[in-house]
């Protein structure tokens, strides 16, 4: 069970595999990967989809005969292999022009600059029948507080998702945004930190309905930040477009490890909720299933692709496991205890106002607080059966 199929739908950033494991303190411990290598590759073990930002697959600065030579080899390799390009991104943080970021860069020929190569990306997404395009900006943000309106620069932030929204409409392109938000790194502070700022912008735009999210887990964790919590309330306001799977070890820097390394308990609410909804009820995920990590700099190409295979065999397990957590009668019965579901029946009475709720005395005259503050709620005995169920002891 624990070997992926197409229909598991893991797909893996062309960046993650590929990455060379050059650091902040050291040089790159491995050689280049080829894109149509990683397409093959990726199919051999079972994934559905790879992605990218413009420049893993067309380095900065090739000519329009040599971008469409990469691009006709990789769709040959799509081709071939059956392998999906389910979401694009653009990288506006790598070249030195974007040190103070994209959109939102104070220079304004810079942000006039990223938008064309937003635009030219988003061409070859649709060529390639992308549905989902990612905006992560690592670089929108600031060290120096009194060196960024924060306000002006959310200004241009909607201004350039308004633009390019208008551009993927006018081009019929179909394209869904979905922003990435994290709190630091590259940046000191980054604008759009956590799922919930994200959420707050997409209110402002003009093309909302177009935008929701990809929030990553470890970019939640360095926050301190649940990241199942995060990603329900996502669902719930009908956001949670694509996700950005992963380990984080708590607050520090951006570990990007293997998912489910890290919080594990945590990687466990996270595949139930994806799977099999909220408890008692609520929408799944339906998108694919991303990994956004990168494989430790001590491995060899072997290592690497050890490292993908264990990121969608953790997810088969955690998958496997939280089935039977759901169908475990005693689970039921610890669902029951801890009246979770009584949480999905509305407050007030059908129809009922608030002049009937201040008529009712058994809401609040009558009503025994103090006895009620001793009643327990049964979640340990919850906890326990999913760390059983977790461990496979169940
Ligand atoms: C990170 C980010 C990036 C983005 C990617 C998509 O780890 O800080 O996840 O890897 O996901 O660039 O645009
Ligand atoms: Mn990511
Ligand atoms: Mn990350
Ligand atoms: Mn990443």
């Amino acid at each position: 069970a624990t070997q992926p199929t197409r229909e598991d739908k893991f797909s893996f950033g062309l960046w993650t595999v590929g990455w060379q494991a050059r650091d902040m303190f050291g040089e790159a411990t491995r050689p280049h990967l080829d894109a149509v290598d990683a397409v093959h590759k990726l199919s051999e073990i079972g994934a559905y989809g790879i992605t990218f930002h413009d420049e893993d697959l067309i380095p900065f600065g090739s000519s329009k005969d040599e971008r469409r030579q990469i691009i006709d080899s990789f769709k040959k390799a799509l081709e071939e292999t059956g392998l999906v390009v389910p979401m694009v991104t653009t990288n506006l943080f790598g070249q030195p022009v974007f040190k103070d970021g994209g959109f939102t860069s104070n220079d304004r020929s810079v942000r006039r600059y990223a938008l064309r190569k937003v635009m030219e990306n988003m061409d070859l997404a649709a060529e390639l029948g992308a549905e989902i395009y990612v905006f992560w900006g690592g670089r929108e943000g600031s060290e120096v507080d009194q060196g960024k309106n924060v306000g002006a620069a959310l200004d241009r932030f909607k201004e350039a998702l308004d633009t390019l929204a208008q551009y993927s409409i006018d081009k019929g392109y179909g394209l869904k945004f979905a922003l990435e938000p994290k709190p630091n790194e590259p940046r000191g502070d980054i604008l759009l930190p956590t799922i919930g700022h994200a959420l707050a912008l997409i209110n402002e735009l003009d093309h909302a309905d177009m935008v929701g999210l990809n929030p990553e887990v470890g970019h939640e964790q360095m926050a301190s930040l649940n990241y199942t919590h995060g990603i329900a309330q996502a669902l719930w306001h009908g956001k949670l477009f694509h996700i950005d799977l992963n380990g984080q070890h708590g607050p520090r820097y951006d570990q990007d490890l293997v998912f489910g390394l890290g919080d594990l308990l945590q990687a466990f609410s996270t595949v139930d909720l994806l799977e099999n909804g909220a408890p008692g009820g609520g929408p799944t995920y339906t998108a694919d299933r991303h990994f956004d990590y990168k494989p430790m700099r001590t491995e060899d190409m072997d290592g690497v692709w050890e490292t993908a295979k264990s990121n969608m065999s953790v997810y088969l397990m955690l998958k496997e496991r939280s089935k039977a957590f759901r169908a475990d009668p005693e689970v039921q019965q610890a669902l029951e205890a801890a009246r979770v579901a009584e949480l999905s029946v509305p407050t007030l009475g059908e129809g009922e106002t608030y002049e009937q709720l201040l008529a009712d005395t058994s809401a609040y005259e009558e009503f025994d607080a103090q006895a009620k503050g001793l009643e327990g709620f049964n979640f340990a005995r919850l906890q326990q059966l999913a760390v059983e169920h977790l461990l496979g002891a169940r």
